[in-house]
């Protein structure tokens, strides 16, 4: 990694890296040891250049609903980073934090998304040089004959560097046993960890138990990835407020009788699948879906002449033809 941050890294790495997990977990000030005692005059830190720099990831938070802790996590992560700079500044430590998390939630939680938001902030705050994101599932790192992960799951963190490699559904990687290549490509992620420290950031996400399930898979896991956040199921009010989100980024506006029907609608989805409900992606797959009933409607409805622009931007039930999974 390059940036100021991680000036004092060759220092630091000899301070354990679980530390970061305190400092990211606690609202008490952090626990990381300095080298001046407290009595000593701290000279003043240069003013916050950056601290502007934190508006724009905000500006993309608030448009994600709920996720409140996630976003006080990313806070905090900010706050480090911006902290770890003032006090490498004055030659205090600094650096050798590790970043890797986990990311446990069912699908369409928002886990991806929030990948690409943190993988920014790092690229912001001179952690990561490139903050890219590169997405791959068990297909990507496992091969078909010995040797072949090995070399598959390398090149993917040849492309990572300087980003993110953020893995969906990372436990499948443990599910075949011993005997199975998932195991090399857990071997071959963990060594590059340590080959390629602080150069990239890898994130493994999936279904909670899962994830807990593939941790215990390799002892030296759990200690890699200080970082955990939860990605709930979104409630209805929550999945709601998702839908008139996603309607408007796109200029539709739904009419009250399509959310009462969309309401509905999800409520009876969300119980009768539990697991298998998508969350916010079902929500974006129906309006979506709808765009393209409404497009369908306004042409056999305004054979000559063109609708209104209240029409072409009102979703209203008729649209929703909800019938089973999305
Ligand atoms: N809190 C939220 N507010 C608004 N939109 C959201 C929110 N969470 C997710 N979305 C939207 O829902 C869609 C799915 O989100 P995303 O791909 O991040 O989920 P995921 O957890 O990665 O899902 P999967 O586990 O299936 O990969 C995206 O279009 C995203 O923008
Ligand atoms: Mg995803």
């Amino acid at each position: 990694m390059n940036g100021r941050v991680t000036a004092s890294e060759s220092r630091s790495e000899r301070r354990p890296s679980r530390q970061i997990n305190v400092v990211l977990r606690s609202a008490s000030p952090p626990l990381v040891s300095t080298a001046v005692p407290e009595r000593d005059p701290v000279p003043s830190p240069s003013p916050l250049p950056q601290h502007g720099l934190f508006q724009e990831i905000q500006k993309e938070l608030d448009q994600l609903v709920g996720l409140d802790q996630i976003k006080e996590l990313v806070y905090e992560i900010y706050a480090l980073l911006q902290v770890a700079q003032m006090r490498s500044e004055i030659g205090l430590l600094s650096g050798g934090h590790v970043f890797h998390m986990i990311f446990k939630g069912n699908p369409g939680t928002g886990k991806t998304t929030v990948a690409r938001i943190i993988a920014k902030l790092f690229q912001k705050m001179g952690v990561l040089n490139k903050g890219h994101l590169i997405e791959v599932e068990r297909a990507d790192l496992v091969g078909e004959y010995i040797g072949h992960t090995a070399q598959k799951t390398r090149d993917l963190v040849k492309k990572a560097i300087g980003g993110i490699l953020f893995i969906d559904e990372a436990y499948s990687l443990a599910r075949g046993g011993e005997k199975d290549f998932g195991k090399e490509a857990i071997d071959t992620l963990v060594k590059a960890m340590e080959d390629h420290k602080n150069q990239f950031i890898l994130i493994l996400a999936g279904y909670s138990d899962e994830i807990d399930f593939f941790m215990c898979s390799n002892p030296g896991l759990h200690s890699r990835f200080p970082i955990q956040m939860d990605f709930p199921d979104y409630n209805m009010d929550q999945l709601i407020q998702i839908s008139e989100l996603m309607a408007k980024e796109r200029d539709y506006i739904l009419m009250p009788q399509s959310m009462m029907k969309l309401r509905e609608h999800l409520q009876v989805e969300k119980e009768s699948q539990l697991h298998a409900f998508s969350n916010a992606r079902y929500v974006r797959n129906l309006i979506e879906k709808s765009i393209r009933n409404q497009a369908v409607r306004l042409l056999n409805q305004y054979v000559a002449g063109n609708p209104s622009k209240l029409e072409l931007m009102t979703l209203r039930p008729e649209d929703f033809k909800l019938v089973g999974k999305q």
